[in-house]
């Protein structure tokens, strides 16, 4: 009886240890969420009891909190006492502010294997060409002889098979004008931060991937958006608000297999863009990266292959057709333009690794990256076309969508007004993810954004057979 006694004492002690270091030593900074007491019971391998009667001992120590109905928190104002900083509030008043929360989640969740995902904007490992890509790794071997760190805007080879794609789709650049980024979202941040100004208007389609970011709202931006109609930009409305607009701007598209509503501009509104650009002289992000992801025609050309003003930053990545842990991109643009970029980019980190760059480079040069693209445009077509089947079975009469002819997406709006937020929340209790069209709009929307690419058949059937039966719980006629 002692001997079990001394064995609980010793236990929870163990645990008040544990978070104790945690919390001292900074690794858990305050109001960050405790794991549940049933992880904690699990993991120390104790009763739940032991895990209750620690975390009352911390609670008095005044280290952690309980937030009723949400869970055990390291106290948000530590004592004067903790030799802790308060990283909330440093992070609070930051220039760069946080993720939203809605947001954050998906990125956690996106790091569960075991959850489906079914709204991931990733290729699924079976779409990775992982044995040629595996010879390109190989011969990076050869290829690595960089040394310095060189101008920042990235290997000599790559930027030149970059200059050849652009060349195929109607865009003249030298290297001086290409810079190779670590992925577009980079490309996107260092525009904001080397070309826009305070209280800059960025201009976007409404609904935009653009908005489930703060990349274009850290030092007074604001973000305008503006209607995306039968397919394709409202140039009315834009060129009314350019009309008015007194302040710095630029306008940010995603012109070809829209991410999250898949849509594609039609060449004659790229036109009109560059025409607009010109005349109020506004500068153009095109943000390209869909474009080889075509599935039934190629796309029209770029923007920046009809803009005879030279307003157009395109950008592109490798992200979405071989894998984004490359962290790969580039922007091509006026030589002018990359030149104050690159200046940026060498004051930041002194550009991207060669070590992917040469992989691709490699990949690139030796023809296996048009085989790959060949090969993984069958395989999406074919995902594309079963998960349409799956949706036209069984969620025609609530739901509706366009067949989109690329990208990785399809873009589920629901005819009635349903609560978007808890059929999220009731799929992840089911193990699966979606992205809820609110991450990508401040306006409300009736949608949710699902993935062909990111999950196997299996999976796409499980899911969209979860979202039915939620429905039907919920008394929608499915
Ligand atoms: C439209 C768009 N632009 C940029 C990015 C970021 O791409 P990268 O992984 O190359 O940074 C994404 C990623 O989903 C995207 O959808």
């Amino acid at each position: 009886m002692r001997e079990s006694f001394l064995n609980e004492h010793y236990n929870y002690l163990k645990i008040v240890e544990y978070i104790e270091k945690k919390v001292n030593t900074g690794e858990w900074t305050a109001g960050r969420k405790l794991p549940s007491q049933r992880e904690l019971a699990k993991g120390f391998g104790m009763n739940r009891s032991t895990v209750i009667h620690a975390l009352e001992v911390l609670k008095d120590q005044e280290l952690i909190e309980s937030k009723a109905g949400s869970g055990t928190y390291v106290a948000s104002q530590l004592s004067p006492l903790s030799q802790q900083i308060n990283w909330n509030r440093y992070s609070k008043f930051s220039v760069h502010p946080s993720s939203n929360q809605a947001v954050k989640k998906i990125n956690t969740l996106e790091t569960h294997s075991n959850m489906i995902q079914l709204g991931k904007g990733e290729l699924h490992p079976d779409l990775f060409p992982k044995k040629d890509f595996q010879k390109s790794l190989r011969s990076v071997a050869d290829l690595y002889d960089a040394y310095g760190y060189n101008d920042g805007t990235g290997d000599n080879r790559l930027k030149t098979a970059v200059r050849s794609y652009l060349q195929e789709n109607g865009v003249q650049y030298s290297t001086n004008s290409i810079l190779i980024v670590s992925g577009a979202l980079q490309a996107l941040q260092l525009i904001s931060l080397g070309l826009l100004q305070y209280g800059s208007n960025v201009f976007a389609q409404q609904t935009s991937y653009i908005h489930s970011l703060h990349v274009f709202r850290t030092t007074g931006m604001q973000m305008k958006g503006i209607p995306f109609h039968n397919n394709t930009l409202d140039t009315s409305y834009l060129e009314k608000q350019l009309r008015s607009n007194k302040s710095p701007s630029i306008l940010y598209v995603n012109p070809t297999f829209h991410n999250p509503t898949t849509e594609t501009m039609p060449l004659e509104t790229k036109k009109e863009i560059a025409k607009l650009s010109k005349e109020y002289k506004i500068p153009v992000i095109e943000d390209d990266i869909f474009r080889d992801l075509w599935l039934d025609s190629t796309p029209p050309p770029p923007i920046a292959s009809v803009d005879t003003a030279g307003h157009t930053l395109l950008v592109g990545s490798f992200s979405k057709t071989i894998a984004l842990t490359l962290r790969i991109g580039w922007i091509a643009g006026p030589a002018d333009v990359i030149e104050k970029l690159s200046d940026l980019r060498m004051q930041l980190d002194y550009g991207s690794s060669y070590l992917p760059q040469l992989a691709i480079y490699d990949f690139i040069a030796s023809g296996n990256y048009e085989k790959h693209l060949q090969v993984l445009r069958e395989k999406l077509r074919q995902r594309r076309d079963y998960f349409i089947h799956l949706l036209e079975t069984h969620l025609q009469e609530v739901a509706q969508w366009n067949i989109p002819e690329g990208g990785l997406f399809i873009w589920v709006t629901f005819r009635e007004e349903i609560n978007i937020r808890k059929l999220w929340s009731q799929l992840i209790d089911n193990g699966i993810v979606v992205n809820p069209g609110f991450m990508y709009s401040p306006y409300p929307n009736q949608s949710i954004r699902l993935s062909y690419a990111s999950c196997t058949e299996e999976e796409m059937k499980k899911g969209v057979l979860s979202i039915k039966k939620i429905l039907q719980a919920w008394s929608l006629k499915t």
